[in-house]
């Protein structure tokens, strides 16, 4: 063996004992190097075929290499009996692990925003589920199989008679079904259609539908007065609303709703399309055809169109949110980006 083996036979075996597991990893590597069979005696008993001149030289290293490795094997010992090793492997001098920190997400913040400005006004919150009947989707809002409005939200068919519901209208029919008037209600709720998703489209997104019936006189003027005090709620005290003549299967009359841009004050920016009015809902006067049909599901006369008033809206939750924050795509809306979502924290 050369003194450059010697050398380099050293440096492998303090580097098993580095890395060794445990106590009985430590005893192999002192029984393959130091046992009586082990490699340095070996090495000793070979001595003299180490020409001459490097023999003094080459001795003096074995010795070394036999002290170091007897110490090295004697602290690693004892760290393995004390447990150093698993102490000394936790610094605590290293940053701690970051808790990425998201917000209310924008969505659940005008949901909630919004139940509690309705909620002010008498609203309670009402629930539908995601799968709907094509009775409560369509038939019972005045919208019969060949209605043409059907096209634009004909979509997510699970069976012939269910369906992922194209609108939270469907809980209109569901809260009158098993309420009498007079009814108050807001319910908010996840919506699908068939649209190719871009910056204003998802095919999941959430509306919230108002709905109130009673049986003393309900006017359009209350629609517009209630929809105003929403306005000014959420978007600040500068807010109006205007109505636009509009048509929906199951409101009679209906409108679009606009509220007053928020971001130039009405005077037109590139936010409300220069127009100073954003859209913001559906609404109008519950058609008595609905009222008819909930009688017909009921199997009384409840909702008798010549004596029970009442107006309907509803709103698209995304649609707020993007006016009121500022946010130019829906679809970041539905990414879970902490960098988007920690903004409103
Ligand atoms: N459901 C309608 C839609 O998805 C929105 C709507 C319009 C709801 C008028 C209403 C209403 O309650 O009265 O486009």
């Amino acid at each position: 063996m050369t003194l450059a083996e010697l050398d380099s036979q050293q440096a492998a075996s303090l580097a098993e004992v580095t890395a060794a597991a445990d106590a009985a990893a430590l005893e192999q590597v002192r029984i393959k190097y130091l046992g009586r069979n082990g490699l340095l005696p070996a090495i000793i008993k070979q001595m003299k075929e180490v020409p001459a001149a490097d023999r003094p030289e080459f001795g003096k290293r074995v010795q070394a290499w036999r002290a170091a490795l007897e110490s090295a094997l004697a602290e690693r010992v004892a760290d393995a009996a004390t447990g150093k090793k698993e102490r000394a492997a936790f610094d605590c001098t290293l940053p701690g692990r970051w808790f990425a920190p998201g917000a209310k997400h924008p969505v659940s913040r005008v949901i909630e925003e919004t139940a509690a400005i309705f909620g002010r006004l008498g609203f309670t919150v009402a629930d539908g589920p995601d799968i709907e009947t094509r009775f409560n989707n369509f038939t019972a809002l005045n919208t019969p199989a060949h209605h043409p409005s059907m096209d634009a939200s004909d979509t997510f068919w699970l069976t012939d008679d269910r369906l992922l519901r194209t609108q939270t209208s469907p809980v209109q029919i569901r809260v009158m079904t098993s309420h009498t008037p007079p009814v108050r209600i807001i319910t908010p709720g996840r919506t699908y259609r068939r649209d190719t998703t871009d910056a204003t489209h998802s095919a999941n997104f959430h509306q919230i539908e108002g709905l109130y019936v009673d049986t003393k006189p309900v006017s359009l003027a209350d629609l517009k007065s209630t929809l105003a005090y929403y306005a000014r709620e959420m978007m600040g005290a500068e807010a109006g609303v205007r109505f636009r003549p509009h048509f929906f299967p199951f409101t009679e009359p209906s409108v679009e709703v606009d509220f007053s841009c928020h971001v130039c004050g009405g005077k037109g920016c590139r936010v409300c399309k220069m127009s100073g009015w954003i859209e913001i809902a559906g609404a109008g006067m519950v058609d008595p055809r609905v009222y008819e049909h909930v009688n017909q599901a009921r199997g009384d006369h409840a909702y008798d169109p010549a004596t029970v008033y009442g107006y309907a809206f509803g709103f698209g939750v995304e649609r707020i949110a993007m006016v009121k924050y500022g946010i130019p795509d829906i679809r970041w809306l539905y990414e879970n980006d902490v960098r988007f979502l920690s903004q409103l924290a």
